[in-house]
């Protein structure tokens, strides 16, 4: 594989082996081997036109845990603001030696334009509502690690799927290893074209859950007009301490971030022993460590 564009990029043996190799990186990391020399010499380029904290960071931390070089391009305060060009932007980049670019943009599928300008890997870290792989990824190797596997697991995806590239790599993705996804949300916030089940009903979907991701409401995509009522919408899809208690002892429940707390998640679910919100951020290092090393194959 040369690039990750799309979690369907996956098949089920390529999937495990990044999160078996995830699992290595943890493992090292764990034994406080902070830096491997595998990607010494090579460039990893992030090119940001989209706010992060999560993914730019983790891409970063996990680039220098492989000894590469990094170079952090924002498009704020770049010559974006003077109309430059993805492609130009792209070509600029590739002319110093970029030897895998990890990208994240408000238009769906940039990444795999870019991928036909460059020369080195391409690497999704969002595009517009489209898809976001390594945090799937991520997901499932938090999912795995907590429960111990993911055949077979049922995992409620709550919220605004409509706009979430997160929920759409992960439905793909769990597909791919087994697991059985059903979203649920608003009619008007449940896309037609993810072929999985489907609920309006959260209280019916939680007692059979082992896993359940609130999604966050992204008004930055809505109409204003179409904002649901915070108080509405936490009152019929909002987690909160009643709801979670209505979940199955072992069931976890998780967030990508950024939260909107009080409205798709409670802070007592948040803050709860269920809840690995803070997990999935440090599991997304070694996943993203995997991630750079397989495709880069450590070789110079
Ligand atoms: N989950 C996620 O993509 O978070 P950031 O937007 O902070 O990167």
């Amino acid at each position: 594989m040369k690039h990750l564009l799309s979690a369907t990029d996956l098949d089920a043996s390529t999937a495990t082996l990044v999160l078996d190799t995830a699992a290595e990186m943890a493992t090292l990391a764990g034994r406080e081997v902070k830096k491997l020399p595998t990607l010494r010499g090579r460039t990893v380029v992030n090119l940001f036109y989209e706010d992060s904290t999560r993914t730019r960071i983790s891409f970063e931390a996990a680039a220098k845990r492989l000894s590469a070089d990094v170079i952090n391009f924002s498009a704020k305060g770049s010559s974006v603001s003077k109309g430059e060009s993805l492609k130009d932007t792209a070509l600029t980049l590739q002319a110093m030696g970029a030897d895998a670019v990890v990208i994240r943009h408000p238009a769906s599928g940039a990444p795999h334009r870019l991928s036909t300008w460059v020369a080195g890997s391409v690497v999704n870290a969002g595009d517009g509502t489209h898809e976001h792989p390594t945090q799937a990824l991520l997901d499932a190797y938090t999912m795995r690690s907590r429960l111990g596997r993911l055949a077979g697991l049922s995992v409620a995806i709550v919220g605004d799927v409509l706009h979430s590239r997160v929920a759409r790599s992960n439905v793909h993705l769990l597909a791919t290893l087994g697991a059985k996804v059903t979203l649920v949300g608003p009619p008007t916030l449940i896309p037609p074209d993810l072929r999985t089940e489907v609920s309006y009903d959260l209280d019916a979907v939680l007692p059979d859950a082992d896993v359940v991701m609130m999604l966050r409401v992204q008004r930055e995509r809505m109409a204003a007009s179409y904002f649901p009522s915070a108080r509405e919408y936490a009152r019929r899809y909002g987690l909160d301490g009643p709801r979670m208690r209505r979940l199955p002892d072992h069931a976890i429940v998780m967030h990508p971030g950024p939260m909107n707390r009080g409205m798709e998640i409670a802070p007592e679910v948040a803050d709860s022993a269920r809840s690995t919100i803070v997990e999935q951020v440090a599991n997304g290092v070694s996943v993203r460590m995997a991630v750079l090393y397989l495709l880069l194959g450590g070789k110079s």
